[in-house]
């Protein structure tokens, strides 16, 4: 298990509110998420305010194009200072652009794969013309990414028993949906308790709400690590 596993989700369009949570939580954190909300309202100076907290940051801009924009694309981030710990592409992008975004970006930066947005159902993927099905999409999504020499996926804590059988324990698996004992669920569906997610082969767990709307968030995050042990 990493030190911390805790990646904060940074789910404001507010610098000031994003680096105060930045500050306050970063001893009990071991991540922070930015997300397209955020990046696309303040670009690399709101970024940069945010990642000089010191919290290595999760980029989760969740890129899709053709391979050589995609790389590109990726190229452009890394100019960000400090660059981030993780970013992350879709996988539906193919085995081409999945290459291509992995020769773009240094070692140094882990380079996750989404694979099924949790948001879309059986339905919804056959809409689309996948007629396998979420689960089996997604297993296979992982595998492709795996085999382009992608460090992980993003995954929700149901899916992490296929993709612990199928791929290297090496392979990262970054998991939302998280709620510790006693919160709510709110808009979420496929939910599991840290402890739980951990157990189930989880190495980061992201987590917004149960921190960033806590009464305490010192508390809410401490609370989390000490119910890993
Ligand atoms: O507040 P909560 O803990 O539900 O926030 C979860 C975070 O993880 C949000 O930033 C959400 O966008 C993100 N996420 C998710 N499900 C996915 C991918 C990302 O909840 N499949």
């Amino acid at each position: 298990m990493l030190q911390n596993p805790i990646c904060l989700a940074l789910d404001t369009p507010n610098v000031a509110r994003a680096q105060e949570l930045a500050r306050l939580l970063k001893p009990h954190i071991g991540f922070l998420k930015i997300g397209m909300e955020f990046f696309y309202a303040h670009g690399a100076a709101g970024y940069e305010k945010v990642a000089h907290e010191g919290v290595p940051i999760f980029l989760d801009l969740k890129l899709h194009d053709i391979p050589n924009t995609v790389e590109q694309g990726l190229r452009s981030l890394m100019r960000l200072n400090p660059a981030p710990a993780i970013v992350n592409v879709h996988a539906q992008g193919g085995r081409a652009m999945l290459e291509m975004a992995r020769k773009a970006i240094p070692a140094s930066t882990k380079l996750i794969a989404v694979t099924v947005l949790t948001s879309l159902s059986d339905v919804d993927c056959e809409e689309t013309g996948h007629n396998l099905g979420a689960a089996a999409l997604a297993e296979k999504l992982a595998a492709l990414a795996h085999g382009a020499g992608l460090d992980g996926v993003v995954c929700s804590p149901q899916d992490l028993p296929n993709i612990r059988a199928a791929l290297p324990r090496s392979f990262l698996t970054v998991v939302p949906g998280i709620r510790p004992e006693g919160t709510g669920a709110q808009d979420q569906k496929r939910i599991a308790t840290p402890k739980a997610a951990i157990a189930a082969g989880a190495d980061i767990m992201v987590i917004g709400r149960a921190i960033t709307g806590a009464a305490d968030p010192v508390r809410a995050a401490q609370e989390i690590v000490a119910s890993l042990s």
